[in-house]
């Protein structure tokens, strides 16, 4: 796999990598990776937004609020279908691509132009990393698992940041030397910004009693598009309000579906504000009692926080955060996420922050990018005698030089 074409950068001759970010939580993954590479000599990092996401709140001011420039280019493709939206990205990434020839492209998580941007980087064969490889829910009911299973058939090199992770990608085949378990970029950005976000007052602001109030967010299509669903879930969440109040920053289209179902008014202990900037969002999650979500990145975050989060689906890509964090399923079935919430409400967190989460995961992964990058190839799948066992083949880029 190794030394044929593989090209080190250079301060003379720096490589050319495009980093891609459209929706929101993509923003907080590219941030860290943005300014790490901006500080090394041999990156020349051009940072493309798609536009899928553009409302300020989910995209503008939140670049500000992250202190990452201005993207050098916005593909505006804006919403539509999911044929429609990866589309758009695709046909206005290619010409981007073409015109810029990059040496990598670089996409994290796992949105519509994660995807996108990947299958237009391997057709022009162009290497692709993917930060956040290899998780899984096991659900292709969920358009982002679709989304993460096809960016890692088309990636030559993964970012990891958990193990089940790396055991997923190994299962399909992906090659153990290109698997790079680096730690949570997500992670990274929170700890930069933590504490001047608490600094900020926030719950007193919005006269909510610190630490004793919960925090709700939901988005997903499962829980959002049907009526009924909806509904009962809003029902246990007033009913949880009856204990403690919560707050409920509501996404776009979720503020789009509980108008439409007649539920957008709430009884007081259950308030809905419009969607939040990041660093509010990160000091109301510090101060949390519980959070009720459905997000991927805020059952990661809690679990750093060491707040605890019930997560509103039946299944995670981040077992990490059961295992050693403060997340529990909890489904939308109305009973059972009372029943939970009134008990931890009852029996508080506990902390346990998963190897390399610890704010140095996007240095990792530029280490590994200046070692140098080979072109785009057929090996980056797992030839029958590279495949690996199981357990045990992926290593940690702390332990292992890869140079
Ligand atoms: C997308 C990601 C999801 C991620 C979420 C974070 C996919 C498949 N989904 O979901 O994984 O967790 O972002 O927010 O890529 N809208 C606005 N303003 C905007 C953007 C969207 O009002 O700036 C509304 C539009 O009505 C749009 C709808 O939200 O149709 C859905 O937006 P879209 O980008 O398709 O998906 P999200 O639900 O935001």
């Amino acid at each position: 796999m190794r030394g044929a074409g593989r090209r080190e950068p250079t301060k003379e001759a720096p490589l050319r990598v495009i980093v891609v970010a459209g929706a929101r939580p993509n923003f907080m993954k590219v941030a860290p990776i943005l300014r790490e590479m901006r500080d090394r000599p041999g990156m020349k990092p051009v940072f493309v937004h798609t536009g899928q996401h553009y409302d300020d709140v989910l995209s503008a001011d939140l670049l500000r609020e992250l202190g990452i420039p201005a993207p050098d280019m916005n593909l505006e493709v804006g919403s539509g279908t999911h044929a429609e939206q990866t589309a758009r990205v695709m046909t206005a990434f290619e010409p981007v691509v073409r015109d810029q020839s990059p040496e990598l492209v670089l996409v994290v998580g796992d949105v519509n132009s994660t995807v996108a941007c990947a299958l237009v980087a391997a057709k022009c064969c162009v290497p692709v990393a993917h930060v956040e490889a290899g998780l899984r829910s096991f659900d292709r009911r969920m358009p982002e698992e679709v989304n993460r299973v096809v960016t890692d058939a088309l990636s030559d090199y993964f970012f990891t940041t958990e193990p089940a992770a790396d055991e997923n990608l190994l299962r399909e085949g992906a090659c153990p030397s290109r698997i790079f378990r680096v730690g949570n970029v997500m992670i990274d950005t929170l700890l930069r910004f933590r504490d001047g976000a608490r600094s900020r007052g926030v719950p007193a602001r919005l006269g909510l009693p610190e630490g004793g109030y919960g925090l709700v967010t939901l988005h997903r299509p499962e829980n959002v598009d049907d009526p009924r669903i909806l509904g009962e879930i809003m029902k246990a969440l007033q009913r949880v309000a009856e204990t403690m109040p919560l707050l409920f920053p509501v996404h776009p289209r979720t503020m789009a579906r509980l108008t439409a179902a007649g539920l957008g008014e709430t009884k007081s202990g259950l308030r809905l504000v419009p969607a939040l900037g990041y660093l509010d969002f990160l000091a109301l999650l510090c101060d949390a009692r519980v959070v009720f979500t459905d997000s991927g990145g805020i059952q990661e975050e809690t679990t750093v926080l060491g707040v605890p989060c019930l997560t509103l689906r039946e299944n995670t890509e981040r077992p990490i955060t059961l295992e050693q964090g403060t997340n529990r399923l909890v489904g939308r079935e109305p009973a059972t996420i009372v029943r939970e919430a009134l008990s931890v409400i009852e029996s508080g967190p506990g902390v346990a922050t998963p190897p390399y989460w610890d704010g140095l995961a996007a240095k990792r992964i530029v280490d590994v990018l200046c070692r140098g990058v080979e072109p785009a190839d057929h090996g980056k799948v797992a030839k029958s005698s590279e495949k690996a066992p199981l357990a045990g083949r992926s290593k940690d880029v702390r332990s292992e030089d890869r140079g």
